[in-house]
């Protein structure tokens, strides 16, 4: 079966054709990060004006790149949420205009469920599994029990983990997003340097807290303004605190569940000081660590079609009064109503 997946949660506009849940025909993405770069975080109406510019070139790119016509298309899948209103609403209105006209199934599918699925398209992990999505809008951990059962586990009570490098990395002037030029500095300062916060918030929880590190950070840089290898150092100290909790969590998760596999997806998967410390330290406790590779751990469309895939197998189809859900916690609440952790704050 193949799937024509759709995504434009937030700032990236993605479409990809997916066959059997799982391989990647095309996987196209058009970033708007040098839009959205000189205000230092994405721009609700410049994102979905942007996406409107860019939806069709991206799913006539996909087609072409998967060398398959809309009549090859057996299924549409797109992000209903959570994520910026008017950024879903542009994919979910073009995905059921194509539905429509070619009279496809068409599912709405779950942002986080796309995170956590993303490794189907490069390689098989048994179920049960701990899951994680860690992006500049979500900290969440789940144990996934199947390709559509998911038991949240935990999330963070604030900032995201990519939101919390985002903001330090704008506060050290290193420009947006800041993930991947924290991670680039680091490799040049020591990881000890200064002991930023970790925050457990509680023993037992499985939440997460990130703003505190941030202002810490703050008030660090405020007290010894950086000098020399200053900043490096103050780069690499961060990204250990943030990775430090995001191991220790992950693999309490992993060992109260008595599960030996973790998934660990979203742009902050890309990281790979939290790569290395996971595969690593998750061999003491027995766990073995997966993470998809860089373009499928950040937004992009294909890791909807797998998602798609396995709910229009299970006949979980939506009708054309389908609406955008910007905030839908998953596995939680299947009408996406209840109160959520904020989307894409960045
Ligand atoms: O999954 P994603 O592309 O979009 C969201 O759904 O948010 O994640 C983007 C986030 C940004 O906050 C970015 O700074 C962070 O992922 N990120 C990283 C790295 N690469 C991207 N954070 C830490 N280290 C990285 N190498
Ligand atoms: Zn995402």
């Amino acid at each position: 079966m193949i799937i024509l997946a759709i995504e434009s949660s937030c700032d990236d506009t993605g479409a990809a054709l997916i066959e059997d849940g799982k391989s990647i025909l095309s996987n196209i993405l058009s970033s708007q990060d040098e839009v959205h770069r000189r205000y230092g975080g994405v721009v609700p109406e410049l994102a979905s004006r942007r996406h409107l510019e860019n939806i069709v070139p991206v799913i006539r790119g996909a087609l072409d790149e998967a060398q398959r016509s809309l009549d090859d298309v057996e299924g549409v899948a797109v992000t209903r949420g959570p994520g910026l209103v008017g950024s879903l609403l542009v994919g979910i209105m073009t995905a059921k205009a194509i539905a429509h006209a070619k009279d496809l199934p068409l599912v709405g599918v779950n942002h986080l469920m796309g995170h956590l699925l993303a490794i189907f398209a490069e390689q098989e992990v048994a179920f049960p599994l701990i899951g994680m999505v860690a992006s500049g809008g979500h900290t969440s951990l789940y144990l996934v029990e199947g390709f559509t059962a998911f038991r949240p586990l935990g999330r963070t009570r604030d900032d995201a983990a990519g939101e919390a490098f985002d903001k330090v990395a704008k506060y050290l002037g290193l420009g947006y997003p800041g993930g991947m030029a924290i991670e680039h500095l680091a490799r040049s300062g020591d990881p000890e340097a200064i002991s930023f916060p970790r925050a457990y918030i509680a023993k037992d929880s499985l939440d997460f807290s990130f703003s505190g590190i941030k202002t810490a950070v703050v008030n660090y840089v405020r007290a010894n303004p950086p000098s020399d290898n200053g900043m490096a150092d103050i780069a690499a100290s961060f990204q250990e605190a943030v990775v430090d909790v995001l191991v220790d969590k992950i693999i309490w998760a992993a060992q109260r569940n008595k599960v030996d596999r973790v998934v660990v997806s979203g742009g902050v998967a890309s990281n790979n000081r939290l790569r290395e410390r996971l595969t690593q330290e998750g061999k003491g406790p027995g766990v073995q660590a997966y993470f998809p590779s860089p373009f499928l751990c950040r937004d992009n469309a294909a890791m909807i079609g797998v998602a798609g895939y396995h709910l229009l197998k299970e006949g979980r189809k939506d009708e054309m009064d389908m609406s955008a859900l910007s905030r839908w916690p998953l596995g939680e609440d299947e009408s996406g109503m209840k109160k959520g952790p904020d989307s894409c704050p960045r």
